[in-house]
């Protein structure tokens, strides 16, 4: 593949943007266009899942723009790739890997194979999975799975990190609160920091504890460690009454490792290799999920992901929602100097989906190396970040409005609410905020009318707006449900593979998470030796034996 920046299209939107997008006025692209809104707004409809709205009109968009980023997407063979994707070809090529997440949620009868094997069926299968993951979570939601001493388990303590905890379980329990069950309590200890799993235990007691431990190889360290404190302080409490078998399951693929634990293989629900991490909520990692919201639930969320998955892998490029998303990104990043993305749902049950989006888009795309080894010469993956609103329009928002970087915003809302309080007076002013911080962004305030509300001349500069800052406003047609969530994550899946895909980079490997890991497994065993931090720089030396002075270990 050629670098993105020698494809013909790339030197066309150079130009381009020289001409068109330097005095590009959002704000008179509207009142010289009334149909702007039509043209660059798309709506996402499918069965079963609410209508989802996304303009992104209020973009430095024009129909050549769109034309010009079209062609860059097939030049630097978007489609292609994404056929690759679905294929099961091994498109995760430093590793050799099939990235088949959406064989996970292949809910609509598709073929889904991986080296010529259908992947739905056999033992390791994603229907097998599926139907032992209905099992159990229905087993432990009714009470017909019991505790050693005959209690149901109501204390669910899932064990995982990264993918197994933040990017699926933690986000998507959080969504779905308003379908949990009310008598089960959920924790997610993560942290190989002591307090979270003190804390979580804490709370708990053995007799109505269920714990899942998520690892696929079973041998990362933190998960692990925090398994066998947790085994340990289960066994103290029970006096060694405990039953292992019954407290504690594993989400993984290593049956030997999981046995040995003392885990009942029978209790094992497995996944493939082509399922990464960041992508692994839909698999048996949703566990969790499937038993806090029902499997039903969980089902429809699947669903609503492969509704989404149709979508991009059907519809031509110019109406592609998930493309146009990610064309988007990558005309900020590149041809905007654009650092960040940030994205701002108004929901508070969407209050983790921000972090959950970190990992995504900059696991996946914080690469500089593309796909035959040379440095990138353009920028990559760009800083994701956000808060739920209204919060963050009394924190950073500041810096949105009058700083010096632009920063492309996407704001999110449900256009009802699962708690219509107070006559939907909440409801109403949360949607009068979404309205007005994208309109606020774009129109700005000129020094004309900030005269106007008789401001004395010297603190003018201080009130002015300049507007014209891109924002796509997403508005989901109905409550936010399991579905409709499963379509919003999905979106920006394919948002970020697209980006990935013009970038020419690997989007699903994650070497850069290593190093830091190995050099922690070195310093770890001199924590425990005699010396200084000798062999070290003079600063992690310095530190390494402060800290050893300080907590005298
Ligand atoms: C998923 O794919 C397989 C073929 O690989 C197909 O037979 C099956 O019906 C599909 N859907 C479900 C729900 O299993
Ligand atoms: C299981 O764990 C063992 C011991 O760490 C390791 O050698 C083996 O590769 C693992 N197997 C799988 C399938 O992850
Ligand atoms: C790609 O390969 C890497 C390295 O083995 C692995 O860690 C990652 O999970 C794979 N990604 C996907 C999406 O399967």
């Amino acid at each position: 593949m050629a670098p993105a920046n020698t494809l013909p299209a790339w030197a066309e939107l150079q130009s381009h943007r020289d001409s068109v997008g330097k005095s590009f006025v959002l704000k008179e692209a509207f009142a010289s266009d009334p149909a702007r809104f039509e043209r660059f707004a798309r709506t996402f409809t499918a069965p079963g899942v609410a209508d989802v709205l996304f303009d992104f009109s209020k973009n430095f968009l024009t129909d050549e723009t769109l034309d010009l980023l079209v062609k860059l997407a097939e030049q630097a063979g978007v489609e292609r790739k994404r056929d690759a994707m679905f294929r099961g070809d091994k498109i995760n090529f430093t590793e050799k890997r099939a990235v088949y997440h959406t064989a996970l949620r292949n809910v609509s009868g598709w073929e889904m194979k991986v080296e010529g094997k259908d992947v739905m069926g056999g033992p390791n299968g994603v229907n097998t999975v599926l139907d032992h993951m209905k099992e159990f979570s229905g087993q432990v939601r009714s009470g017909e799975w019991k505790g050693f001493t005959g209690k149901k388990l109501t204390n669910i303590i899932n064990v995982g990190i990264g993918g197994s905890d933040l990017s699926g379980p933690v986000m998507v329990t959080e969504a779905l609160k308003h379908y949990g069950a009310d008598d089960l309590t959920l924790h997610f200890v993560s942290n190989i920091d002591g307090t979270h799993m003190a804390e979580a235990l804490k709370a708990s007691d053995p007799e109505t504890t269920l714990f899942l431990i998520a690892s696929k190889t079973f041998t990362t360290a933190e998960t692990i460690t925090n398994a066998n404190t947790a085994k340990t302080w289960f066994l103290k409490k029970t006096d060694g009454k405990g039953d292992i078998a019954k407290h504690f399951v594993a989400l993984s693929t290593n049956e030997s490792e999981v046995t040995k634990f003392g885990i009942d293989a029978k209790n094992m629900f497995g996944f493939e290799s082509w399922v990464g991490g960041r992508y692994s909520v839909w698999s048996a990692i949703g566990l969790s999920v499937a038993i806090y919201v029902g499997f039903d639930n969980f089902y429809k969320f699947l669903s609503g992901a492969h509704a989404m998955d149709k979508h991009f892998r059907e519809t031509p490029l110019k109406d592609n929602i998930p493309v146009l998303g990610g064309l988007l990104s990558v005309w900020y990043s590149d041809f905007f100097q654009a650092q960040t993305h940030l994205v701002a749902p108004f929901d508070q049950y969407l209050h983790r989906f921000p972090a959950y989006l970190q990992q995504l888009s900059m696991e996946s795309n914080g690469k500089s190396i593309t796909s035959d080894g040379s440095s990138a010469k353009y920028t990559t993956g760009p800083i994701l970040f956000g808060e739920p609103c209204t919060n963050a329009q009394h924190s950073f928002f500041q810096l949105v409005h009058q700083g010096t970087k632009l920063i492309p915003t996407d704001f999110i809302l449900a256009a009802k609410s699962h708690n219509p309080i107070s006559d939907n007076l909440h409801q109403k002013m949360l949607a009068s905020n979404y309205f007005a911080q994208a309109e606020a962004l774009m129109v700005g305030k000129t020094d004309e009318e900030v005269r106007a509300e008789g401001t004395p001349e010297d603190l003018v500069p201080h009130k002015r707006f300049l507007g014209n800052r891109p924002t796509t406003s997403i508005l989901v047609g109905d409550v936010i449900g399991p579905a409709e969530l499963g379509a919003l994550i999905a979106y920006y899946e394919h948002l970020t593979f697209t980006e990935g895909a013009i970038w020419d980079i690997n989007s699903f490997d994650q070497w850069g998470v290593e190093l830091g890991k190995v050099l922690a497994k070195k310093i770890l065993k001199e924590l425990d030796e005699a010396g200084n931090g000798d062999g070290h720089d003079t600063s992690t030396g310095g530190l390494i034996s402060a800290f050893k002075k300080y907590a005298k270990i």
